[in-house]
């Protein structure tokens, strides 16, 4: 599951035992072609440099503190649900995420004007894996609910829309970006859900998955919106903590 395309594995193995690497606490994107600011291109240039690093650094670098994300976990999240008849909390455990060393940015626009930057990046996942363990308390019309179990959800053709801003700051005689907004829309061509332990009865389980399944969009159109505040914020630390590791000189002229 790890290393789906050869290819991936070849470049996470020739990072692995690449030369003892040098005091540098910073990315290195040498290989990579310098891109300018001043070029029409520049978005082209930088998406070259994303496509590049991502299957790259798939089983993270503790050095760059950039964590694995192939597969990306996450320990616990929960969050709370109100909405005409149904309200309660689900809380997730043992979440893993496979499909970002697959991502590929599609379009990228960069903008800088002094020390703001703006980048707009649309990328695509072929398919997204999502496994983890659930338990909700719900509430819906007299009805009281307790699910709890495990999940697989499997997503295909996600394509994703950031748009961020943030600045430009020098640290140690570099320039860093440290961005303040992150507003990301993902698209989803389909999605299968499955999971036990909905009803005490299997059988009940199965029927309401059918319904889940076939009605996937409307469910998602709902969730998608009431949980964004729990994730958004999630996707902005992530990012500026990796960018923290990432000094721009390395990928952009002065
Ligand atoms: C997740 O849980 C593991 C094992 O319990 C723990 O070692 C790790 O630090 C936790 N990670 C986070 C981000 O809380
Ligand atoms: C999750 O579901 C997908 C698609 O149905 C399947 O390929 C995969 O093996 C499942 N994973 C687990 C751990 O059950
Ligand atoms: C982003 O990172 C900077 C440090 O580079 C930090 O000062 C700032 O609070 C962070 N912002 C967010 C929204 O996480």
């Amino acid at each position: 599951m790890k290393c789906i395309l050869g290819i991936l594995c070849l470049l996470a193995w020739r990072t692995a035992t690449a030369a003892p690497a040098t005091d540098t606490e910073y990315i290195s994107t040498d290989d990579f072609a310098k891109c300018s600011t001043e070029d029409e291109h520049v978005g082209d240039c930088i998406k070259d440099i994303i496509n590049g690093l991502i299957p790259r650094l798939q089983n993270g670098n503790p050095k760059l503190k950039i964590p694995p994300y192939e597969p990306f976990l996450l320990n616990r999240t929960s969050f709370r649900y109100e909405s005409g008849a149904v309200k309660g909390r689900i809380s997730v455990r043992n979440v893993k995420i496979y499909g970002f060393a697959l991502y590929r940015a599609k379009e990228v626009s960069l903008k800088i004007k002094g020390d703001k930057i703006k980048l707009r990046l649309v990328g695509e996942m072929p398919k997204m894996n999502i496994l983890g363990n659930y338990k909700a308390d719900m509430q819906v019309n007299q009805l009281q609910l307790k699910p709890k179990g495990d999940f697989n959800v499997t997503l295909f053709d996600v394509e994703i829309t950031t748009g961020t801003e943030g600045e430009i700051y020098r640290k140690d005689g570099k320039r860093f970006v440290r961005l303040d907004d992150i507003d990301s829309t993902p698209k989803i061509g389909d999605l299968t859900i499955k999971a036990n332990g909905i009803f005490p009865d299997p059988e009940l389980d199965q029927i309401a998955l059918n319904v889940a399944n076939q009605y996937w969009r409307d469910i998602y159109g709902i969730i998608l919106p009431e949980t964004r505040q729990y994730w958004q914020p999630l996707i902005l630390r992530m990012l500026n903590e990796s960018l923290q590791q990432i000094p721009i000189d390395q990928f952009l002229k002065e």
